[in-house]
């Protein structure tokens, strides 16, 4: 016999009415996060698809406006950009120029749509020549060599207009100098959305294709996290918040969801989580296969990071998103 008093969880979901009253967690505009990659080219109308992550672009001034304007439209709240510069050099010198493509990019966007969210990524990889995310000594990344120079992008991207700075090179003691560097420079209220907890992941592959910032030589393996850890998570998330980090952000997401809980669990700040390249590379690939429903497998995966902890969230699937909340 059946007790009569057992759960009958199924009573809350017979409709969408009341399966979406007793919702826990949900994935709104305002949480939303568009990377863009912007290249520095004569070509005005640059537009070149990244063939590991189909539907995304490297797009030059005019196409990233183009583009940014139809997300708007549609919703977009915040973008962060990331920067190819038409050279590079051992020392990155196009992440400090008060001239490079983001700050250029920057100035655009701000003066377009003054409202939008502009976030800058701050590192170096995309203007090395090696392709790593600091200064090389000794096929060595050398740690507080680069700090000032991470400073200096973090000043000439608030400069340009940014309205958040994003430090995703791993250094130990970047938050501290580039919060010291903005503050001298005027800069009190630039928040910065620290790469508090990153890994050195293999689903990044695609990013780099995008940006054109693989490692020349070696991995990033010196600097980012090595995936097994989550206690060393808590040590990194603890530095970057002593050293002025206003949002922590984990990365990547899916595959580091335990992550995220833990930072939130032990964190009242705002956490950020990025689905990176391979992440939507995976989805993207399976649904041009017709193998999964793509928007359902997208939405399924954002409200897990929601429900992980997370308030914002990164994604290449932003503009897609907006358009299914509208
Ligand atoms: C730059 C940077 C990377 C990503 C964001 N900022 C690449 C890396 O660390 O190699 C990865 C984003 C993605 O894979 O979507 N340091």
């Amino acid at each position: 016999m059946i007790p009569a008093d057992f759960y009958r969880g199924r009573r809350l979901r017979t409709s969408l009415a009341l399966r979406e009253m007793v919702r826990e967690n949900a994935v709104t505009a305002n949480d939303l996060i568009m990377p863009y990659f912007v290249v520095e080219t004569a070509d005005e109308d640059f537009q070149k698809e990244i063939s590991s992550m189909p539907g995304q672009y490297q797009l030059s001034l005019k196409q990233l406006e183009k583009r940014v304007g139809e997300a708007v439209a549609n919703g977009l709240k915040a973008c962060i950009l990331f920067g190819i510069p038409a050279e590079k050099d051992e020392v990155g010198s196009g992440a400090y120029d008060d001239k490079g493509i983001v700050q250029q990019a920057i100035r655009l966007l701000k003066d377009r749509w003054p409202k939008l969210i502009v976030i800058a990524d701050t590192c170096l990889c995309e203007y090395t020549s090696h392709g790593h995310c600091g200064l090389v000594k000794n096929d060595y990344v050398q740690n507080d060599p680069t700090l000032n120079l991470l400073a200096r992008a973090a000043v000439a991207q608030a400069k340009a207009g940014a309205d958040m700075v994003a430090p995703s090179d791993m250094m130990d003691g970047r938050v501290a100098a580039i919060r010291e560097a903005l503050d001298e420079a005027g800069f009190i209220n630039t928040p910065i959305m620290s790469y508090a907890v990153k890994y050195a992941s293999a689903f990044y592959g695609p990013f780099r294709e995008a940006a054109e910032s693989s490692p020349q030589f070696g991995d990033r393996k010196t600097y980012q996290m090595d995936p097994p850890n989550s206690r060393e998570a808590m040590r990194e998330a603890v530095a970057d918040l002593e050293e002025g980090a206003d949002i922590l952000m984990v990365k990547p997401g899916m595959p580091y969801l335990d992550i995220v809980r833990q930072v939130r669990d032990n964190f009242d700040t705002p956490v950020a989580v990025y689905q990176v390249s391979g992440e939507y590379s995976q989805i993207k690939a399976a649904a041009l296969n017709g193998w999964i429903d793509e928007m359902a497998v997208v939405m399924e995966s954002l409200v897990a990071f929601k429900r992980a902890g997370a308030d914002l969230i990164l994604t290449y699937f932003t503009e897609d998103v907006l358009k299914v909340l509208k």
